[in-house]
């Protein structure tokens, strides 16, 4: 993201297809998220479930996760139009900078993260604090397919079939005092299983940390992913448990996550320690309000090659605005970047 100055990717005049042809533009399904739920996607038995994307290979998933799919809610929000991202594109060209700066190393690296056993720690302002193992964690939600927009930041962006459940329910198992008032999440701190953290020319002070108003966290957007394509998730992409806020700039659905904390005051997170005028705590997508260094009025979605540029306009909100504006009204989101 950004250490390093950003290169051409960020719609150059040569990429920039004329707005006659665009690829369709997306349209959500209805209105609210209960009008999107349960679009209908046909069942279609779980030993083929990771079928239902012809380009994935069935991973190898704990039995946490394959029981879960019997009685996923398949196709439960999606978008109309967009064509899905090929899973190829989904797992390699990624950003996690744990395993690497480059959009090819977390898919060449992440193969030595452990993500067996996994638990999380839920602490601070909560009723319930403790460590979870992730299968307990999972055990009693409900998992979702939602297909969402994810827009980076860097101005490209993908749309992809998550697997998980709502944040909002597992907060509300843990009972936020009313002392709760942002949620922070960590990753996983381990330099031996990944390299990135012990390059001595990073600039990241690890653990990856991002944060959320409580309010934000609680929106029925907010996804904890455990799967993508109808299979559990690569390594790279955030295994074994991520989130996922399509209405934000993808740095802020932090990946592989170990703590989540309910804390008093704002968390200060990874981005916006490096670069505070760079990367804000709110990271809205917000096509009105340019990066310093680049305008965010458009995107590359991906694939989008040189000689095929996929350039599209950047929606509010990333097109969220109906589900999201609500938590930010009377907010300047110039300041509020
Ligand atoms: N989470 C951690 N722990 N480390 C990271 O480097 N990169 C973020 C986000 N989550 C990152 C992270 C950024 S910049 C983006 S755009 C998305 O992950 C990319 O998700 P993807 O690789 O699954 O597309």
């Amino acid at each position: 993201m950004l250490i390093k100055i950003h290169k051409s990717s960020d719609c150059t005049a040569s990429q920039i297809t004329p707005e006659s042809i665009y690829l369709s533009r997306r349209s959500v399904l209805g209105g609210s998220l209960a009008g999107l739920a349960v679009a209908g996607l046909p069942r279609i038995g779980v030993a083929s479930e990771a079928s239902r994307y012809a380009d994935v290979e069935p991973g190898k998933a704990p039995a946490w996760f394959t029981d879960k799919l019997a009685s996923t809610r398949w196709g439960a929000v999606t978008v109309k139009g967009e064509a899905i991202t090929p899973y190829k594109d989904a797992t390699h060209y990624n950003n996690f900078y744990e395993f690497g700066p480059d959009k090819g190393d977390p898919a060449a690296n992440a193969g030595s993260l452990k993500t067996e056993p996994w638990s999380v720690v839920i602490d601070g302002e909560v009723g319930k604090p403790g460590r979870y193992a992730l299968e307990d964690l999972v055990k009693p939600s409900q998992f979702e397919e939602r297909v969402y927009r994810l827009r980076c930041v860097e101005a490209w962006s993908m749309v992809i079939p998550w697997l998980g459940f709502s944040l909002a329910e597992l907060l509300k198992r843990v009972e936020p005092t009313s002392k709760a008032r942002y949620v922070r999440f960590e990753t996983l701190k381990d330099p031996k299983s990944m390299p990135g953290q012990r390059s001595s020319f990073g600039l990241i002070d690890w653990p990856y940390v991002e944060g959320l108003r409580l309010d934000e966290a609680m929106n029925p957007l907010a996804l904890l992913a455990v799967g993508m394509y109808g299979r559990e998730l690569p390594n790279q992409n955030g295994a074994p448990l991520r989130l996922v806020l399509p209405w934000k700039y993808g740095f802020k659905s932090i990946k592989s996550i170990v703590r989540i904390s309910l804390v008093e005051q704002p968390p200060q997170t990874t981005w916006q320690g490096l670069a505070p005028t760079e990367y804000g705590f709110y990271a809205n997508v917000n096509p009105t309000v340019d990066h310093p260094r680049w305008s965010q009025a458009r995107e590359r979605r991906l694939p989008s090659g040189l000689f095929s540029p996929n350039v599209r306009n950047t929606e509010l909100f990333n097109g969220y605005a109906e589900e999201v504006a609500g938590l930010y009204e009377g907010m300047d989101l110039r300041k509020n970047y």
